[in-house]
This record gives structure tokens, C-alpha cells and sequence, in this order.
């Protein structure tokens, strides 16, 4: 795979150079780094401002012109990493990326330093990730080696769990679930205790909620429920690079939010997204800890100056799976 660059003309490489995956980690290392400062300090905002500067900083030493196309809100409610905003340090000249990115994933996770927050984001070619508006989405993913479609959101929690089951070759009882814990998750709750399956109710952070049906070592065999829509755009592109399916339906509360979707061009809103319509193409995914999770172990400052950060970096187009443990001077 080529790539080249000179001063004055445009980008002629791939579009995900090999060298830009790679570099995606400094990133979202920057943005754990900056965070990590603010783990268990109780103030949510603090910790997702000092992420967001560090992740818009850390964008600017990479060779692309970048688009934020999933953020930190509309232009005029975010003052740094807003849907639109031109990142990286080649405007017009360097390859053209669209990016998807959650600076801080687990706000008041990190203020209470709880588990499962990341600095976390995705990248792919131009018009690759679906711009998705910043409502809720109704989610269920399973983990690679199950028949297609196996699971569906108009399917019937019993359906689902059933179908799990039926080809993991165990009772629907034995089905480990991760829901969000949230009064809106009841009835997905009480349906899966009259199946008798575990659930791992989780206090925030579904990405790493989704991602860990890929892992057998959380044991978790299905996400469910209802969590932000940008957050399904980010969980996708990592299962569009380790496997599993995930489904996605978008969800408004009100005609305010079925407006926004509109203006980012979404016509069909009751559609059932699949993987590949939520990131399509090439596409990367990176991620580090900022707490200890279930993905990743978050950043940590040992004696002697060090702190040291875990991350994963994962490419859909080879499918590789890079686990990138960094070693930091503390300046
Ligand atoms: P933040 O980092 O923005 O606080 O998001 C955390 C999160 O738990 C996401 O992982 C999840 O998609 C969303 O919030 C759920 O939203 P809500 O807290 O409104 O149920």
C-alpha cells in the first residue's frame, strides 16, 4: 500500500494510509492522558473539556483533512470538535477523512471513577460514517460466529435470546445480557429475568458494553437496549473490525430531534441500520482506557514520572487488531 505527500499537492496515497492507523492511537492516547487527571475528582465537564483539547490537538500533528462528522455536539453548542469541524494538520491537501469521536465515553464514569471509560474514535473515507444526529438509538449486537442476522430489533427480547442460545447450544437461561441501567431498560429487564438470563447491568458506557459480546472473556453473550446514537456509529465501526453484528434504530423524542436527523440527510427514520450502514467501507476504529474496563486498562501514574496507557487499534479492511501498550513521561 503506497502513500505520498509533498508540500504543495495533493494527497495521492490511500485513503487510510497504513501510517494513519497507526497514528490514530496517539490520539485518542492524548485524550486519555488529559482525562485521566480528572478520574474520580467528580467533575464530569472538566474531564471531557481537558479530553476534547487534547484529542483536537493531537488531530492536528496527523497528515489528513479530516471532517468531524460525529462530535461533540452542533457547531454552536460545542466550542471544539463540532459536527463539521475541519481537523488534522492538511487541510486540502492530506486524504480526506471523515471521523466519528467521543473524546471522554463515560463522563461521569471517569468523575467517579468507575469502569469502562474511553477516549475513543472512528475514521474512514469521505461519506463513510453515518452522520447520526444526537438521539437515542435502540441497539442489540451479539459477537462474531453467529449465524446472519441472528439477532433483530423487531424480534422480541425472548426471540433474540432464544435464537442466541439455540445456536451457542445452551438454555436461553444461560444467555448473559448487558443492559444499561436505566429506568427506561425496565421492560427488557423484567423480560429477561422471566427467562431466567444473567444481566450485566452497566451504569454507562455502552460502547464497551457492545464490544464486550466480542470478547468470550466477559461473558457477555448480547447487548440490549437503548443508548446515544453517535455512541452505535463508534461501537459499529469497532464490530465492523473484530466481527459480530449490531443493529441500530434511531429513536426521537420529539419533533425537534426527527428535524435534526432530517438536516443531516436521514430520510427513512424508523430504518433498521446494519453494520455496514453505519460504517461503511475501510474503516478504523481506536480506543484507550481512561479507567480499567473490560476492553482496556485505564491510564495509570506509577512512581518515577511514568504513566502508562492500553489501547486497541483495529483496521476492517485486513481485519487486524492491534494492542498498543504506552509507556509516557510524565512532562
Ligand atoms: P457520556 O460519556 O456522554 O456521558 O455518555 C455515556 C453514556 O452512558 C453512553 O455510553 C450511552 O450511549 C449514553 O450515555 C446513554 O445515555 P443516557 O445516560 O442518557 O441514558
Amino acid at each position: 500500500m503506497s502513500s505520498e505527500k509533498t508540500e504543495n499537492s495533493e494527497y495521492t496515497g490511500t485513503m487510510l494510509d497504513r501510517v494513519l492507523v497507526l497514528e490514530m492511537v496517539r490520539v485518542t492516547e492524548a485524550a486519555a492522558v488529559a482525562a485521566s487527571a480528572w478520574i474520580g475528582r467528580g467533575d464530569e465537564k472538566a474531564a471531557d473539556a481537558a479530553a476534547v483539547e487534547a484529542m483536537r490537538m493531537a488531530f492536528n500533528d496527523l497528515y489528513m483533512d479530516g471532517t468531524v462528522v460525529i462530535g461533540e455536539g452542533e457547531r454552536d453548542e460545542a466550542p471544539m470538535l463540532y459536527i463539521g469541524e475541519k481537523v488534522g494538520g492538511a487541510p486540502n491537501k492530506g486524504p480526506k477523512i471523515d471521523i466519528a469521536l467521543d473524546p471522554l465515553e463515560g463522563t461521569t464514569i471517569t468523575a467517579k471513577a468507575g469502569p469502562n471509560s474511553l477516549a475513543v474514535l472512528a475514521a474512514a473515507e469521505e461519506g463513510c460514517l453515518l452522520n447520526a444526529p444526537d438521539v437515542y438509538m435502540d441497539k442489540i449486537a451479539v459477537g462474531p460466529g453467529y449465524a446472519p442476522d441472528i439477532v433483530n430489533l423487531d424480534k422480541s427480547v425472548a426471540e433474540n435470546v432464544s435464537a442466541v442460545a439455540s445456536e451457542k447450544g445452551v438454555k436461553p437461561s444461560d444467555i448473559i445480557v448487558c443492559v444499561l441501567d436505566r429506568p427506561r431498560h425496565d421492560k427488557i429487564i423484567a423480560e429477561l429475568r422471566d427467562i431466567g438470563c444473567g444481566i450485566q447491568l452497566i451504569p454507562d458506557g455502552d460502547v464497551a458494553g457492545v464490544i464486550a459480546t466480542t470478547n468470550p472473556e466477559t461473558t457477555i453473550d448480547i447487548y440490549m437496549g437503548s443508548g446515544g446514537a453517535p455512541e452505535g456509529v463508534l461501537a459499529a465501526a469497532a464490530l465492523r473490525c473484530v466481527g459480530g453484528q449490531f443493529k441500530g434504530r434511531l429513536l426521537f423524542r420529539n419533533d425537534d430531534e426527527r428535524a435534526r436527523a432530517r438536516k443531516w440527510g436521514i430520510e427513512d427514520l424508523d430504518k433498521i441500520y446494519d453494520l455496514s450502514e453505519l460504517a461503511k467501507g475501510d474503516c478504523i476504529f481506536a480506543a484507550t482506557g481512561v479507567t480499567d474496563g473490560s476492553l482496556l486498562g485505564g491510564v495509570k501514574r506509577l512512581r518515577g514520572g511514568v504513566m502508562t496507557t492500553d489501547s486497541v487499534v483495529m483496521r476492517s479492511s485486513s481485519g487486524t487488531v492491534r494492542w498498543v501498550k504506552g509507556e509516557h513521561k510524565i512532562k
